[in-house]
């Protein structure tokens, strides 16, 4: 078995179970909010992460930027599908950093947003989080 063998697509609420699971492991000393991560590939995989934070404060990195960049080296580019789950009540959405760090492999990425409630709020990035982003095809026109 290698990293790029399909597994069975999770569903939604698989990915935020493993979101919610990846959100443990954060390193959040400083800020105390601590986020998981799960991104699914059109592969069926699901590559997760935790914010970990720095006493260089730039030198955090939130969840989706550990979990994203573990599918494009592992040769998956193609996301499909990211749950992301932070501390406190409502959904926590990704921010702008990551929103464009995203938008340069999945400009219509489903993102699903959740907190410590359970609540669960529904977004594609292109169209809902990043309207008119700056991406790799603009480049090339
Ligand atoms: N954070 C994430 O990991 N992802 C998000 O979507 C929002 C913010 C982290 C960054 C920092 O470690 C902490 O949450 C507080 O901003």
């Amino acid at each position: 078995m290698t990293i790029e063998d399909p597994i069975e697509a999770p569903t939604d609420a698989e990915l935020l179970d493993l979101a919610r699971a990846a959100r443990a492991t954060a390193y959040a000393p400083y800020s105390r909010f601590r986020v998981g991560a799960a991104v699914a590939t059109a592969a069926g995989r699901v590559f997760t992460g935790a914010n970990v934070e720095n006493a260089s404060s730039p030198a955090g990195i939130c969840a989706e930027r550990v979990a994203a960049p573990q599918a494009v080296v592992a040769g998956q580019r193609e996301l499909t599908t990211l749950a992301v789950v932070g501390d406190g009540t409502g959904p926590c959405t990704p921010c702008g950093i990551c929103r464009q760090v995203l938008y340069e492999f999945a400009p219509d990425l489903r993102i699903l947003a959740s907190g410590e409630d359970g609540s669960v709020r529904t977004y594609v990035l292109g169209s809902d989080l990043l309207p008119d982003g700056f991406g790799p095809r603009r480049l090339r026109a």
